[in-house]
C-alpha cells in the first residue's frame, strides 16, 4: 500500500506542495519518496530511500522545478526498500516517469518480453514495466500520442494498480489509470490533483472525484477528462464536496483505524492471492525437505501458526510444531540443529522475541524462512527465503487484516505442499484453491450481513465480567484469537480453550448466564462440538455460536448466533470464522467508552524481550 500524487498547478512551482502532500499520506507507508517534475522538456526527479523527512534533509525535495509533477511515497511490495526501488521509474530514455500504488501480477512476463525488445531495467520493482511499456508504444507508434501509449500499457497489465504518468512528449498532463487501488481527484481554483486517498489534498480542496476501477484520467491545466479503459468512452462525473476533517479522511470516515483495516480484509486477502510464486514454491520445498518444522511466532501471529499446523497436517500431512516464540530457545533450544526448519511468522518482522528465537536456530545452523508484513524488516534479512504477505501498513494496535492475511499465505503454502508430497487429490486441492479464490467476496458479504447482528450483541453482553471461547480443531486457533482481541481492546477477561479441554477443569466456573462463545465450523468436529455445546447448556450458559448459514442444529441450542456463508473448508473457516470475533472485540471495546486503536499497555512492534 503505497500513496501516489500528481499535481498541475497554475501557481509557481509544484514540487513544495507535492512534498507536503506526500507528507499527509505518509501512513500509507514510509520506506522510500522521490517527485518526478518536468521542466524545459526535461523530467527532473530526486528519489531515495527512508523517511520524507530524512530523504529531505539531504536532498531537498522542495527544490525541483516546473508546475506539473508527481511523487510516491513506499510500502514495498516488489523489490527491497532501496533507492534504486523508489518510484518515480523512468524508461530508457527517461521521458516517461511513472508512480505506482499496487501490484503487477504479470511483471515477469511483461519484463522479458521488454529486455527481450532491447529495454534496459535498473530496479526490482514490478512498477518498472509500466514505464518501459509506455515508451515501447511511443517508440512503435509516435503518431498515437500519450494518452493511447498510456492506454495501451495499461490494458497488458493484470493485478491491481491506481497509476500517475507524466512525460516530455505532452509535458502539459498528467494521466492516471485505476484497477482495484484507490485514486481519487481533487479540484480547486488553481490546481487539480491525483492521490490515492483525500487526505493528500484536503487541505487545498475540500471537491473530490473518485475514480472507479477500469478508468483512465487525463489531467491538463484546463481540467480533468475520465476514460473508460476497455471502449475509451466518456465518463461524466462531477466533483462532490466533502466535509471530512482530515483527521476523518485519513480513517476514510471510519471512526478508528481498526474498523476501517477490519472493512479493508476483502481487499487485503486479494492481495494475498497476488503472491509470487516462484517464493511460495521455494518454501513448500524447505518445508518438504526438512526433518521437523517449527511455526515460531507472538500474539496474533502465533494463532496464525497454530492454524497452520493443522493446515499442513490436513493437506500435506506434515506434521509442525507451533511454537511461542517467547518460549523457544526454552523449549528447543538446544535440540534445534541444521536439520531443523524455522518458518517465523511476524506482521512487524521486528518482534524481538521472534528475532531471539530465529538467532538461536540460525546459530545451530537450522534453516531460516519467514513470513512477514514489512519488506526490509530484520526478518525478511535474516531468512534464507522470506513472503511478503502484501497487506499494507496496518495502524490499529490489535492485529485484523494482517492475520486474515497470514491465514491466506499459508493455506497457499500448505496447498502447494500437498501438491509436492502428493497427498491429497487434485479435485480436493482444486476445490480448496477456488474457495481461497472466493474468501474474499465471502469476507465482504459477512461484514454486510453480520456486523449490525455483532453491534448488538456488544450492547447485550456489555457488562458481561468473563468470556469463554471454544472450538474444536482449526477452530481452536480462531478461539484463542478471539479471545486475543477482546481482551486487548475491550479488556473482558477472557479464556479460550480446545473445547474437549473444557470439561477438564475451565467448566467449573460455569454459572446461570455465563457467556460461551462456540466457533462452530461445519468440519469433523461439528457432532462432538454439540456434545460440548450441551454440556455448557445444561450449566445454564448463554450460548453464542458463530455458525455456518442454516446450521439448525446448533441454531436450536445457541441463545444468539452469528452466520458465515455455507460450505467453507475446513482448512480455512478461521478466514471467515474470525471476522465476527474481531468486530464483537471492537464493538465491545466501542460500548464501553474504550479508544480500540490505542489500547492501553500494548504497543503494535515489542521490540525488547
Ligand atoms: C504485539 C502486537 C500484536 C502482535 C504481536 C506479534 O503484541 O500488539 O498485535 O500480534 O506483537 O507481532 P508481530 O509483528 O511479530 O506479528
Amino acid at each position: 500500500m503505497c500513496g501516489i500524487f500528481g499535481c498541475i498547478t497554475k501557481e509557481g512551482n509544484v514540487a513544495p506542495l507535492i512534498h507536503t502532500s506526500l507528507k499527509r499520506l505518509e501512513y500509507r507507508g514510509y520506506d522510500s519518496v522521490g517527485i518526478a517534475t518536468i521542466h524545459e522538456g526535461k523530467i527532473h526527479v530526486k528519489k531515495d530511500q527512508g523517511k520524507i523527512d530524512d530523504v529531505h534533509k539531504i536532498w531537498n525535495l522542495d527544490d525541483l522545478p516546473g508546475s506539473i509533477g508527481i511523487g510516491h511515497t513506499r510500502w514495498a511490495t516488489h523489490g527491497a526498500p532501496l533507492k534504486i526501488n523508489a518510484h518515480p521509474h523512468m524508461d530508457c530514455t527517461e521521458q516517461v516517469a511513472v508512480i505506482h500504488n499496487g501490484i503487477i501480477e504479470n511483471f515477469s512476463e511483461l519484463k522479458l518480453e521488454l529486455e527481450n525488445n532491447g529495454h534496459n531495467f535498473v530496479s526490482k520493482t514490478d512498477t518498472e514495466v509500466i514505464a518501459h511499456l509506455i515508451e515501447e508504444n511511443l517508440k512503435k507508434k509516435p503518431e498515437i500520442g500519450l494518452v493511447n501509449a498510456v492506454l495501451e500499457a495499461v490494458k497488458r497489465l493484470s493485478g491491481s494498480y491506481a497509476i500517475a504518468v507524466i512525460s516530455t512528449s505532452e509535458p502539459d498532463k498528467i494521466i492516471c489509470a485505476r484497477n482495484e487501488s484507490p485514486l481519487v481527484l481533487g479540484i480547486s481554483e488553481n490546481a487539480i490533483y491525483c492521490a490515492s486517498d483525500m487526505p493528500a489534498f484536503l487541505p487545498l480542496t475540500n471537491k473530490a472525484v473518485w475514480i472507479n476501477d477500469g478508468e483512465l484520467v487525463i489531467i491538463s491545466a484546463k481540467g480533468y477528462e475520465i476514460r473508460r479503459i476497455d471502449d475509451f468512452s466518456v465518463v461524466t462525473r462531477k466533483p462532490e464536496v466533502i466535509d471530512w476533517t482530515p483527521e476523518m479522511a485519513i480513517k476514510q470516515g471510519y471512526p478508528h483505524f481498526m474498523i476501517k483495516e477490519i472493512h479493508e480484509q476483502p481487499t487485503t486477502l486479494r492481495n494475498t492471492l497476488r503472491l509470487q510464486e516462484h517464493y511460495l514454491d521455494l518454501i513448500a520445498t524447505f518445508l518438504d525437505r526438512a526433518r521437523e518444522v517449527f511455526l515460531v511466532a507472538c500474539g496474533t501471529s502465533y494463532h496464525a501458526c497454530l492454524a497452520a499446523s493443522y493446515m499442513f497436517s490436513k493437506l500435506a500431512f506434515l506434521a509442525t510444531y507451533p511454537v511461542y516464540a517467547s518460549e523457544f530457545i526454552e523449549q528447543h533450544g538446544k535440540s534445534v540443529n541444521i536439520d531443523s526448519t524455522i518458518l517465523a511468522v511476524s506482521q512487524s518482522g521486528e518482534t524481538a522475541d521472534t528475532l531471539a528465537a530465529v538467532t538461536c536456530a540460525q546459530q545451530r545452523a537450522a534453516t531460516i524462512l519467514g513470513l512477514t508484513n514489512v519488506i526490509g524488516s530484520t526478518l525478511t534479512r535474516v531468512s534464507r527465503v522470506y513472503i511478503s504477505q502484501q497487506s499494507g501498513p496496518e495502524i490499529g494496535v490489535a492485529a485484523t487484516k494482517t492475520f486474515t492475511s497470514q491465514l491466506s499465505v499459508l493455506a497457499q503454502l500448505a496447498l502447494r505442499l500437498a501438491k509436492k508430497r502428493g497427498k491429497i487429490s487434485q479435485d480436493e486441492m482444486d476445490y480448496i484453491s477456488e474457495k481461497l479464490e472466493k474468501l474474499p467476496d465471502i469476507v465482504k458479504e459477512i461484514i454486510k450481513t453480520q456486523e449490525e447482528k455483532v453491534k448488538q450483541l456488544a450492547k447485550k453482553y456489555r457488562d458481561a465480567k468473563i468470556f469463554f471461547f471454544l472450538g474444536r480443531g482449526i477452530s481452536t486457533a480462531t478461539a484463542y484469537e478471539g479471545r486475543l482481541k477482546l481482551m486487548e481492546i475491550a479488556y473482558v477477561p477472557s479464556l479460550a480453550f480446545p473445547a474437549g479441554e473444557s470439561k477438564h477443569g475451565p467448566i467449573s466456573l460455569i454459572e446461570p448466564g455465563f457467556p460461551v462463545i462456540f466457533i462452530c465450523a461445519k468440519d469433523d468436529t461439528h457432532k462432538t462440538l454439540i456434545g460440548n455445546i450441551m454440556e455448557m447448556k445444561a450449566r445454564g450458559a448463554s450460548i453464542i455460536a458463530i455458525i455456518e448459514k442454516d446450521d439448525e442444529a446448533i441454531k436450536a441450542l445457541a441463545d444468539d448466533y452469528i452466520e458465515v456463508p455455507k460450505g467453507i473448508p475446513e482448512v480455512l473457516s478461521p478466514i471467515p470464522f474470525v471476522i465476527p470475533l474481531q468486530l464483537l472485540a471492537y464493538y465491545l471495546a466501542v460500548e464501553k467508552g474504550l479508544n480500540p486503536d490505542m489500547p492501553r499497555n500494548l504497543a503494535k512492534s515489542v521490540t525488547v524481550k
